[in-house]
């Protein structure tokens, strides 16, 4: 049996990924490594616990020793390494965290791995998933492609644009067969909701404001979660080693266009009159150093590898929203304890 390692499997797009590779490869056992920090959830796995072919590990990436053990006691053909601290907010408030988890963890599992695999290094691969925000941010025109010139200018994405030099410095220096994905903004239920879309949904739900960052003006490129992990299964079995991969949707959106249609949707669901949820959105200070516009240009995966996004973006928001109102024990379990203190510091700072 290949043994799979994911880290940071517990998160929102790791349990998403670890849910389709459980089911998808029998024949794999799938072996998901993660610290379970505030962001990290078992319950996101509650459906793939049982799985003969699946199996959690709590281990903290910055303990170098600790990710040795993993190796030295799975026999690991591959890693997909998600595990991150992956929020541009707390990036700002908080730094350091981003440097150990975001930097030394990867090098702990590109050390490990290189160690284990040094007699064949060729059988295995170090695959590490990276976001668009590596690239900086776009005017009103453009899109990133997998050549654009790195320009990190938040704490978060400068730690990602880190790692991401290690992965590559590894391939050309050890010879450790790596790939490396950059995506847009993911989308879809089980996410932390300190981000905009299930924050919204949240709040929306509560009748609490909608903090709106400036003037809602900025741009993302949004994409189904699911259709993200059916990109990381492919280039992981098809991808050339050394090579990137941009993952996309072709789908821009200003903040507050989007916070408007969600508003929309969700007084249909919530059986409001229209325009009810709209008068929720508050303006409040803006994200420093906030970037204006992420887009993708993801023709390199469409053309050599014949990846498509599955759904279109109405579609996968109303299938979203549906899933957080029929999860609202998850969405209230996620926010009690610390959330509570996190949002209001956040919120009283703007
Ligand atoms: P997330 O914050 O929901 O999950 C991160 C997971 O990593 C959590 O389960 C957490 O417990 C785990 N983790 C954190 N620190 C750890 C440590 N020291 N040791 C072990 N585990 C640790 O993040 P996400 O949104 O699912 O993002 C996953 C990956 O995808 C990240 O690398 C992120 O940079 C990247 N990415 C995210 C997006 C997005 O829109 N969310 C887009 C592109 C790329
Ligand atoms: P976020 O979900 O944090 O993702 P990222 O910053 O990695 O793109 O934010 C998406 C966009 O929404 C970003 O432009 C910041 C904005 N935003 C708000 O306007 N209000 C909010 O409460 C949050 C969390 C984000």
């Amino acid at each position: 049996m290949k043994s799979l390692l994911i880290t940071g499997g517990a998160g929102f797009i790791g349990s998403h990924l670890v849910r389709f590779m459980v089911n998808k490869y029998p024949e794999y056992r799938i072996i998901n490594l993660d610290k379970l920090t505030y962001a990290g959830n078992l319950e996101n796995l509650r459906d793939v616990e049982e799985k003969k072919n699946y199996l959690f590990v709590k281990t903290d990436i910055n303990d170098a020793e600790a990710v040795k053990k993993v190796f030295e006691e799975f026999d690991i053909s591959g890693l997909i390494h998600l595990a991150a601290e992956s929020h541009v907010d707390r990036s700002i408030t908080n730094p350091t965290e981003f440097i150990y988890t975001n930097i030394v963890g990867t090098v702990n599992l590109l050390n490990a791995a290189r160690h284990k695999w040094k007699d064949d290094m060729e059988d295995h691969l170090f695959y590490h998933v990276s976001t668009d925000e590596v690239y900086g941010s776009l005017g009103d025109t453009g899109l990133f492609t997998e050549t654009t010139a790195y320009d990190p200018r938040s704490p978060y994405s400068a730690s990602k644009a880190s790692s991401d030099h290690l992965v590559r410095a590894y391939f050309h220096t050890f010879k450790l067969p790596v790939v490396i994905s950059n995506c847009s903004n993911n989308y879809g239920g089980y996410q932390f909701p300190e981000k905009l879309i299930p924050l919204m949904i949240h709040n929306i739900s509560n009748n609490k404001p909608l903090p709106v960052y400036g003037k809602g003006l900025n741009v993302r490129d949004w994409l189904y979660v699911e259709d993200h992990a059916t990109a990381i299964d492919l280039i992981y079995h098809k991808g050339d080693h050394g090579e990137t991969y941009n993952i996309g949707g072709n789908n821009e959106w200003r903040n507050i266009d989007l916070v408007k249609l969600l508003c929309k949707i969700m007084d249909e669901k919530l059986g409001r009159a229209a325009g009810t949820s709209e008068k929720l959105i508050t303006y409040v200070t803006d994200r420093a150093g906030h970037d204006l516009r992420y887009a993708i240009d993801s023709s390199k995966l469409q053309n050599d590898l014949g990846w498509a996004p599955s759904l279109h973006f109405n579609e996968g928001l109303e299938k979203t929203v549906d899933w957080y109102l029929a999860n609202e024990e998850w969405l209230n379990n996620v926010t009690s304890g610390d959330y509570q203190k996190y949002y209001d510091k956040m919120y009283e700072e703007r």
